[in-house]
């Protein structure tokens, strides 16, 4: 295949533009003062700062098309925005100040929802606990879940094709979008909001757009499958004895009862104890502290299933077989929700005990134990003193595995060696035929990446892609393509 074109330079905002767009926003949603554009040039790890001239927040999808029309015509290029809550910095404008923000807090409200056809009908700017609560409120089950749910909003959900808890039983968000409406680069409007679960009409366009990161258009709306609420739910902290234990108690769960797996988690015990240092509030409802845990959630949405017995039994059969050291159920939602907090609150944790490299990567299930054994001695012979905290998604296979600088070193020299850090555990990821980019996307961190895992045919068709959707490269550039 030939070597795909440049992407052609785009232009730096000029005071005409920023007036037509003022005026097509309103004074309100256009925000030009540093003051209020300030939280939306950084990400959430604050590995990234870029600037802008302007943050764009227009309040529904023709304001949206009108200004990416507009940008279209100038030249400009646009970052779109959700919730800013990207872990590889996919919503950062660049740093010449040349690109403009076009944030979709203001496109938030929901459009419908129907328990009969168990669709929910919802605009991008919607976070996604926003979207769990309407879809509660009429009786059913938004099955995705994330850390950062209460401020991560549908459009980057789907952009970045999120995945979180639940994907070892509903798959990642692309699984749950029906319908999309897409802002096209030229300010096009792309209505494809059907909720049909048969629709065989050519190119599956709406799949184009989940997992581009914002690079081939702005998602505005989507018709997101809903399921029944259910029943029973049982939440379960254990201590195990290996990451192999982890697994082997992953494999009963899944062979006693496969349809009720809700979440399959593992934690480390370095993990864990930095959620207890940092986190105020929490506490180990065990009698043992252990190097390795296991956070099971079961659900049903069926009447009378006897989940509790059904989970009490697998544990007291792991127990016996030396698997499971200790293990509490939750008794209340309250103390679901603690056993949760002890997981969620990983990252924030980890933030607090100093400066990490992060490793979002997915391996067959099966070989996620050796992953971790391998990449920890991998990381401690590449430097001594490194603390590996994988933790994650066990059931689907994704773990993070995330280094911890070395007490005492200084967090901007342990940050430099960020890519060897990376490259190191991305070859044993490699050996195990995972992948580099489980959930959290490409980005600005992952595109370096790109030409050695995902390079030839694909990179080349991914690159004919981005030219005939947006030629002018006004999309979120820098982002997913190297
Ligand atoms: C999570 O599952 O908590 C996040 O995706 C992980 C992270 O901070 O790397
Ligand atoms: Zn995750």
């Amino acid at each position: 295949m030939p070597d795909a074109v440049p992407a052609p330079p785009t232009a730096p905002p000029s005071g005409a533009l920023l007036e037509r767009l003022r005026a097509i926003l309103g004074p309100a949603g256009l925000l030009t003062d540093p003051a209020d554009t300030a939280a939306h040039v950084e990400d959430w790890r604050r590995l990234y700062r870029g600037r802008t001239a302007a943050v764009l927040r227009p309040a529904d999808t023709a304001e949206l098309a009108a200004c990416v029309a507009a940008c279209a015509e100038a030249g400009v290029a646009i970052v779109p925005q959700g919730g800013n809550t990207s872990m590889v910095g996919g919503a950062v404008p660049a740093a010449d100040g040349s690109e403009l923000i076009l944030s979709l807090s203001r496109l938030n409200r929901i459009r419908a929802i129907d328990p009969v056809d168990l669709t929910l009908t919802i605009e991008a700017g919607a976070t996604l606990k926003a979207a769990q609560n309407a879809a509660q409120e009429a009786g059913c089950l938004l099955p995705l879940s994330i850390g950062s749910e209460g401020t991560a909003q549908v459009g980057g959900i789907l952009s970045t094709n999120a995945g979180g808890n639940n994907t070892v039983r509903y798959g990642n968000a692309r699984d749950m979008v029906l319908g999309l409406e897409v802002v096209l680069p030229d300010g096009q409007v792309w209505n494809g909001l059907r909720r049909l679960r048969k629709d065989n009409t050519g190119y599956c366009l709406r799949q184009l757009f989940v997992g581009a990161e914002g690079t081939l258009g702005i998602i505005t709306a989507a018709v997101l499958k809903l399921v029944p609420r259910p029943r029973e739910t049982e939440v379960a902290l254990c201590a195990v004895a290996s990451a192999e234990a982890a697994l082997s108690l992953f494999n009963r769960v899944q062979t006693h009862d496969p349809a009720s797996i809700q979440a399959f988690e593992y934690m480390s015990g370095l993990g864990l104890r930095f959620v207890l240092k940092h986190i105020p509030g929490v506490s180990l409802p065990l009698s043992v502290p252990a190097e390795h845990y296991a956070l099971i959630e079961l659900a049903t949405p069926r009447p009378e299933a006897g989940l509790r017995a059904a989970l009490e039994s697998v544990l007291e059969a792991a127990m016996e077989a030396g698997e499971v050291l200790d293990a509490v159920v939750a008794e209340s939602g309250a103390q679901r929700a603690a056993l949760w907090k002890l997981r969620e609150e990983h990252s924030e944790a980890q933030k607090r005990e100093g400066a990490s490299v992060k490793n979002d990567v997915s391996v067959p299930v099966s070989k996620v134990p050796e992953l971790i054994r391998r990449a920890t001695a991998a990381c401690e012979r590449l430097m001594p003193g490194i603390r590996a905290v994988p933790f994650g998604h066990m059931g689907d296979g994704n773990i993070h595995f995330n280094l911890e600088q070395p007490e005492g070193m200084d967090p901007a020299a342990f940050l430099a060696q960020d890519h060897a850090i990376m490259d190191t555990v991305c070859e044993v990821v490699r050996d195990l035929d995972g992948s580099f980019s489980a959930e959290h996307g490409i980005g600005l961190l992952k595109p370096y990446m790109m030409p050695e895992w995902r390079g030839g045919a694909e990179l080349e068709l991914m690159r004919r892609i981005k030219q005939a959707i947006d030629p002018g490269g006004l999309m979120n550039p820098g982002k997913v393509l190297p």
